[in-house]
């Protein structure tokens, strides 16, 4: 499991541990020490199976906008194992959750030498570009190469939205966001272009109060605004109805543009859709008309509290190439 390490001191411990296994990548005594002493303030993650860490990944702020994947380690007899990816996930979600929008990183250029070809094809199995050769950074035997992952991708900001459950900060989001989320939702593909989502923006406070008071379980409490989103159950051709299949594709849409501006949401549908009807209730406080139903709420806001991504099953469990087995 990959756990986010604060205390300084257990950071140097790890990197000193993995750094010092690696000699292949870090053989140079000055820099490697520099890696360690620098990895104490620098947000820090490691990968543990049982109690035995067996990898780590630290980013630094290079500039407001901008992380840099300041070093990484994995054991050699953990090689191949997924470990690096999933560090760096954990880190690619922190960095985009704090508003940073490009991830670079260093490494000796390929072509020189077989362990940095290997880390070079890793960099780019991840997503990073080449961005530029730096022929005297380091040394001539060891020309930089420099990476860069744009975070606001929209690979990227699928991979690093999540749904997000805690307190959102009151500050007002601006009119012009609601706008550019509620527009990405009516820009996804309906059955027969039948267009049968729409949405309403609540972020006057009076409105959304009422709509909080009545979920019950209570949720979306802080949120300073909230996308409600309808459907009109028709069909598309025949008896052919493709409404959920709408809204669904519009929903998507609109999380993915509320994570690429900063913002977090959830999708709650089953709070408001269940046998209390909530979603009848917001629709009589929205005067929604009769051929419409409330299906689902986003709230919107800038998160306040740190999240993770929820487990998963691995990807080759649930992707196959050509046929099933
Ligand atoms: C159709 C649908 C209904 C959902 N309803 C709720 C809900 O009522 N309450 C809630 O907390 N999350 C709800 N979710 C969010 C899921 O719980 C969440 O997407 C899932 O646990 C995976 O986590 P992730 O979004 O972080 O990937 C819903 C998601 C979908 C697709």
């Amino acid at each position: 499991m990959i756990r986010f390490i604060e205390d300084p001191a257990e950071r140097r411990k790890i990197s000193r541990y993995i750094l010092e296994s690696l000699r292949e990548w870090f053989e140079v005594d000055e820099s490697r020490e520099g890696y360690i002493e620098g990895s104490a303030d620098w947000p820090f993650w490691a990968y543990f199976e049982g109690d035995a860490c067996e990898g780590f990944l630290c980013l630094k702020e290079t500039g407001d906008k901008t992380m840099e994947l300041a070093v990484m380690g994995v054991l050699k007899t953990s090689h191949r194992k997924g470990i690096g990816r999933r560090l760096f996930a954990a880190a690619r979600d922190y960095a985009s959750q704090k508003g940073y929008e490009f991830i670079q990183v260093k490494t000796v250029r390929s072509g020189m030498y077989d362990d940095y070809d290997i880390t070079n094809a890793f960099y780019r199995s991840l997503g990073f570009k080449e961005l530029e050769v730096l022929e005297d950074y380091w040394d001539e035997a060891n020309p930089c190469q420099i990476y860069v992952m744009s975070l606001k991708s929209a690979v990227n900001t699928i991979a690093s939205r999540h749904s997000y459950r805690g307190t959102y900060s009151p500050d007002p989001v601006p009119e012009d966001d609601l706008l550019t989320i509620a527009r990405a939702g009516i820009d996804a593909p309906s059955g027969c272009n039948k267009q049968t989502t729409d949405v309403i923006i609540v972020n006057d406070p009076d409105t959304l109060s009422k709509i909080k008071e009545i979920i019950d379980p209570p949720v979306a409490r802080t949120a300073p605004a909230m996308i409600i989103v309808l459907t009109r159950r028709i069909n598309a051709y025949r008896d052919r109805c493709f409404a959920i299949q709408d809204y669904s594709a519009a929903i998507e849409n609109m999380l993915l543009a509320i994570v690429e501006l900063g913002y977090q949401s959830c999708w709650y549908e089953g709070h408001i859709t269940d046998e209390d009807r909530i979603c009848d209730r917001i629709a009589s406080i929205l005067n929604v008309p009769d051929e419409y139903d409330v299906v689902c709420l986003l709230p919107v806001g800038r998160a306040v509290e740190d999240f993770h991504a929820p487990s998963k099953k691995p990807v080759t469990e649930r992707v196959k190439f050509n046929s099933w087995s």
